[in-house]
């Protein structure tokens, strides 16, 4: 069960629709076809499709068409969900559709429904069935922790007509990467005071023990011991200390291990460069690249995938305060270079310095790092896709492909060697913001500077996708839990 969505596959016959209460259909255009091929009982094909042809623009992806129809004397709700035509209808939009229909159920609180797919009467639609469900589950997220007085929520359990093989194997798969996911967004939704470093230790135990992972936290006199001053620097001007947390999942023997490096700043206040207080509050989204590794690694860990992962969650707030850093000050990072500060809001970058290093000092040979790194990301390719810089083109290309199947949009900018000039520091190695031109570049660039010779690196800056402003699809308003899906389709490559 999650998010009180249980689900299970049935065959397509007609035993199935009996004392059904809620009836979903998940339509592309082409799909109508399959209506007479689904076992329908005789009065539900003729209502659906009367249905359909009252409604010519049915098979538009996430178009909801609902209508109250008598059935065994019972009023049955019958909804009809478009997936769209031609191309268009791929796991991707039968993952939107899903997310559509889930949230109807919801409205009519239905406690069981049959979600028919005719799409599935292929046994090879493994891909969709698993989509549809992580549809289901993810669509229907709702975060309430923040309520005083919940209101018991209610369970539905779908049914999904289905033929395709190992269906529940498949169901398994999407309920791990939902799971997962949903652990993402209720950290990136869960506000500043609640969520702090400490706190992100204290979760990320709870994944390493549950699934028996290396684990480890350094502390404040750690980071200091390793010379990891870029980390410390943002963090000292919180009363909450920093934490750099460490899990290793081993499910591939001696393979090098890839790093998933996460940003974790758990409010970002801009430091003494502060920000204009309309919408600060937003900024506890800042450890969403974090959180989105956290709910990827419990997710490879769950399904047991044969890859070896090294994640590294960075975690500071980046407040002012008597101890903060100072624009103007240097700071020395872990890998020797040296830092000019010259804006206290351009603190993700300098978290993530020390944390690639670190993974590249743990021995990982390839290291995607993901972050709210920047607002330029936003001016450059706007909410709906992640910016990627990278020194590997065909890393950039698996992710943008992970991407594709997981629904998540990316898109690789480029990063030429003089676009480094504008981030050199005339005092020191480096500056930590180089302005407003290429911001994304540019902020990508620095944090590739603590990279070891040799290894392969992304950036990927979630700063547009990490919150949604309205639900839609499997999405839902609030954090969105970018990335999750992406790092686990990719270490599926592995
Ligand atoms: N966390 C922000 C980036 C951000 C801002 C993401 C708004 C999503 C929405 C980051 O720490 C930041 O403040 N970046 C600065 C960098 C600049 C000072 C070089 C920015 O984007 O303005
Ligand atoms: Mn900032
Ligand atoms: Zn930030």
């Amino acid at each position: 069960m999650i998010n009180n969505i249980e689900c299970a596959v049935v065959e397509h016959q007609q035993a199935a629709y009996e004392n059904v209460e809620s009836l979903v259909l998940l339509l592309c255009k082409e799909c109508v076809a399959g209506v007479d091929k689904i076992n329908l009982p005789t009065s539900l094909q003729t209502a659906v499709k009367a249905f359909i042809a009252k409604y010519p623009d049915f098979y538009e992806v996430e178009m909801v068409h609902s209508l109250g129809v008598m059935y065994q004397d019972k009023l049955l709700q019958l909804t009809v969900v478009g997936c769209g035509e031609g191309k268009e209808c791929t796991p991707a939009n039968f993952r939107k559709a899903a997310g559509a229909a889930v949230r109807v159920l919801q409205k009519q609180k239905a406690t069981t429904a049959i979600v028919a797919v005719p799409l599935l009467l292929n046994p090879t639609r493994a891909h969709y069935l698993q989509a549809i469900a992580e549809g289901l589950y993810l669509g229907s997220y709702t975060f309430n922790e923040c309520k005083g007085a919940s209101k018991p929520a209610t369970l539905c359990k779908l049914q999904i007509t289905s033929a395709v093989e190992n269906g529940r194997a498949v169901l398994a798969q999407a309920e791990a990467i939902a799971q997962g996911v949903t652990l993402t967004r209720n950290l990136v939704n869960r506000p500043g005071n609640w969520v702090n470093p400490v706190v992100m230790a204290e979760e990320a135990r709870k994944v390493a023990e549950s699934h028996g992972l290396e684990f480890e936290v350094l502390d404040e006199k750690d980071m200091a011991a390793k010379g990891m001053n870029a980390i410390l620097a943002v963090g000292q001007g919180s009363k909450n200390p920093p934490r750099m947390i460490t899990l290793k999942y081993n499910g591939a023997g001696d393979a090098p291990y890839t790093a998933f490096v996460g940003k974790g700043i758990t409010f970002d206040s801009g430091g003494i460069s502060i920000k204009p207080g309309e919408n600060m509050g937003e900024m506890k989204d800042d450890m969403a690249g974090a959180g989105a590794v956290l709910g990827a690694v419990q997710a490879i860990a769950q399904m047991k995938m044969p890859c070896n992962i090294l994640a590294v969650l960075s975690c500071a707030e980046n407040m002012p305060g008597g101890n903060a850093q100072r624009p103007g000050d240097v700071v020395k990072a872990a890998n020797g270079k040296t830092i000019e500060v010259v804006n206290t809001d351009a603190e993700g970058r300098m978290v993530l310095a020390d944390a690639v290093w670190y993974a590249c000092e743990q021995g990982a040979t390839r290291v995607i790092d993901i972050a709210t790194l920047t607002g330029a990301v936003i001016i450059a390719l706007g909410n709906e896709t992640s910016g990627i810089i990278t020194n590997t083109d065909a890393l950039a290309d698996a992710i943008k492909d992970a991407g594709k199947k997981a629904g998540e949009s990316f898109w690789q900018l480029p990063s030429l060697p003089e676009c480094k000039e504008a981030i050199k520091s005339d005092v020191a190695d480096l500056l930590n913001s180089a302005g407003r031109a290429g911001g994304c570049i540019t902020g990508g660039l620095f944090i590739g500077e603590f990279i070891k010779e040799g290894v392969e690196w992304a950036h990927l800056d979630i700063g547009g996708t990490s919150t949604a402003t309205k639900t839609s699809g499997f999405k839902v308003k609030g954090g969105t839990g970018f990335g999750a899906m992406t790092l686990i389709r990719y270490a599926g490559t592995l």
